[in-house]
């Protein structure tokens, strides 16, 4: 990973980069997303995606357009599977805010990525990549927190990793089906929620140890909210390594936890980072964040 602070001229616009923390991330300063970005400066953006996994671009004021317009750069921005709380306008950006509307109804997801994961593992073609962009920060709490799975894989034992080498994550995205979640008080009919999303997705099976389909390098690819066990072992010895592995990969030394200033566009690499959101925030001190999700690979 680039550790050092570098600026870029010779762009269409003037910006710099400067890393955030020791595990992964840098934010960029003065890039402005409500421009189109030329190719260099896209160029450049990617190259920094790849290296840091988490980008935060500070300073943001982008419309639904620009988010848009800047995700599409990295792929095919999806449409959500929540529709309750896309925006009317622009069904490919979904609202995460704990603000009510004069009915006193919700207006975005509340409950959100509160356990580790990365988007979509549930699917065989798992996000690339995540954009959220903070239109407004609560007073306290609201905290991102990120791990890098390809120093967790890194770090494993020769012993582990050859165990691991050729084994597969059964991945769900039902929470009923999994012993490591407990489901939200705050979500309504989750029973009936997440039985009608275990018909429309079906369990997958993604490698434990998965290539990054850019960098060529290797990731520890599991996690507690969607990986379910483990296929090519016995269930008792599968629950027992995936516990070993899933406690090794959210330990301290890979972790960056990111905290939002109003404006933030943070995008991330699903196919080398685990999130989850922090809490830590209560209505009426409201957070509203747009997501752009871009389609991924399927695993190799
Ligand atoms: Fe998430």
């Amino acid at each position: 990973m680039t550790t050092t602070a570098a600026t870029f001229e010779g762009h269409s616009q003037v910006f710099e980069s400067r890393p955030l923390g020791d595990a992964m991330g840098a934010e960029i300063l003065g890039l402005d997303l409500s421009l189109s970005l030329d190719d260099t400066t896209f160029s450049t953006i990617n190259d920094a995606f790849l290296s840091y996994q988490v980008l935060c671009i500070r300073n943001q004021k982008v419309s639904p357009d620009d988010l848009i317009e800047f995700s599409e750069r990295f792929g095919e921005v999806l449409p959500h599977d929540n529709r309750r709380f896309t925006l009317k306008s622009h069904p490919k950006i979904l609202v995460l805010s704990n603000d009510v509307d004069e009915n006193g109804d919700q207006t975005g997801v509340i409950d959100g990525g509160d356990g580790w994961h990365t988007d979509h593992q549930f699917k065989t073609h798992p996000a690339k990549c995540t954009f959220l962009y903070s239109v407004k920060n609560p007073s306290q709490g609201g905290a991102t927190d990120f791990t890098n799975q390809y120093a967790a894989y890194d770090t494993l034992s020769d012993e582990i990793r050859e165990k691991i080498e050729g084994l597969r994550g059964i991945h769900s995205i039902s929470k009923l089906k999994n012993k490591r979640v407990t489901i939200s008080g705050a979500r309504d009919g989750a029973v009936e929620f997440y039985r009608k999303q275990e018909t429309e997705h079906p369990d997958v099976f993604h490698p434990l140890a998965r290539i990054h389909p850019e960098t060529g390098r290797k990731v520890l690819y599991c996690s507690p909210r969607f990986t379910i066990g483990l296929h090519g072992i016995g269930e008792d010895e599968g629950d027992r390594l995936l516990d070993e592995l899933i406690a090794h990969s959210v330990k301290k030394e890979f972790r960056y936890r990111h905290h939002w200033q109003d404006g933030d566009v943070v995008m991330w690499d699903n196919r080398c980072v685990n999130h989850r959101a922090t809490g830590g925030y209560e209505y009426p001190d409201i957070r509203i964040m747009h997501r752009t999700t871009v389609e991924g690979e399927a695993t190799s």
